[in-house]
């Protein structure tokens, strides 16, 4: 579904090189989750940005579906953006305060169906809530008026509405009580499978890696250090820096 091939992202800042991705390779098939954890600061989010278009990368390519998407045009590029969708850490920052549930999501699935409109949208918006574990009747209200796990499903449902092939969710339960982490967890892998997405799931914590993906990719200054299925990261680490990442476990003894 996504193959990234030794994509460097670059900053240029007070005089000095930022290589913040620097030559990462990976393949993630479709259905599947790959888990990509480092500490703060080691190029996630460039790399997810990087792959979702937002910036240019310095050199390398990205293909998805064998498609290679370096050589798009703007409008080639916006209309490929459907088909990435990001979830990020603060749903309440990246959620409009001004637009209730029902505005937020129609506006997501007209990018999609443009045509969509009275009856039809009001049910489309009512389905996606449901497949997010929202009741539909809380449609007409505002991000204010939900917890903050609540908040988080909206964003999910608004990612889910332009259909697209690739989610890639940036440290998305981190801002989360660690009692609905869970719960937000399970929606995200019951998604995957149910419809068949593909997903890059961000975040800083082994164990929350560990819980969700299938394959993982250790992130240290802009390189992959180390990746293998979930279970082959987690017990047979052969990188130190895994090795560190681990015993920051609390429960996790060896
Ligand atoms: N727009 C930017 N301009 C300059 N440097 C940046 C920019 N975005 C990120 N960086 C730097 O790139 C590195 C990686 O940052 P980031 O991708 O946000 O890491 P992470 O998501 O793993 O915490 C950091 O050193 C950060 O300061
Ligand atoms: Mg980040």
């Amino acid at each position: 579904m996504l193959r990234i091939e030794n994509l460097c992202t670059y900053f240029h800042a007070k005089g000095q090189t930022i290589k913040a991705v620097d030559g990462v390779s990976l393949e993630v098939s479709r259905g599947e989750i790959l888990g990509l954890v480092g500490e703060s600061g080691c190029g996630k989010s460039t790399l997810s940005r990087t792959v979702m278009q937002l910036i240019p990368p310095t050199s390398g390519k990205i293909f998805l579906e064998d498609r290679d998407l370096s050589g798009l045009t703007p409008k080639e590029v916006r209309d490929e953006r459907l088909n990435f969708q990001m979830v990020f850490q603060d749903p309440y920052a990246s959620l409009n305060p001004r637009m209730t549930v029902f505005s937020t999501l129609a506006e997501a699935l007209k990018r999609r169906h443009p045509n969509f409109a009275g009856d039809e949208l009001s049910i489309k918006v009512g389905e996606l809530m449901e497949k997010v574990g929202l009741a539909p009747r809380f449609m007409k209200k505002y991000p204010h008026e939900f917890s903050g796990g609540q908040r988080q499903r909206i964003a999910i449902a608004r990612a889910l509405a332009p259909e697209p092939k690739l989610i890639i969710a940036d440290e998305p339960v981190s801002a989360l009580d660690v009692s609905i982490q869970s719960q937000i967890l399970n929606l995200l892998t019951n998604l995957v499978k149910d419809l068949n997405l593909t997903m890059i799931f961000i975040s800083h914590d082994l164990s929350v890696v560990h819980y969700i993906a299938d394959k993982i990719a250790v992130m240290q200054r802009g390189k992959i250090v180390e990746k293998g299925t979930a279970d082959e990261v987690m017990e047979q680490a052969q990188h130190d820096y895994t090795k560190t990442l681990l015993s920051a476990i609390p429960h996790v003894t060896r």
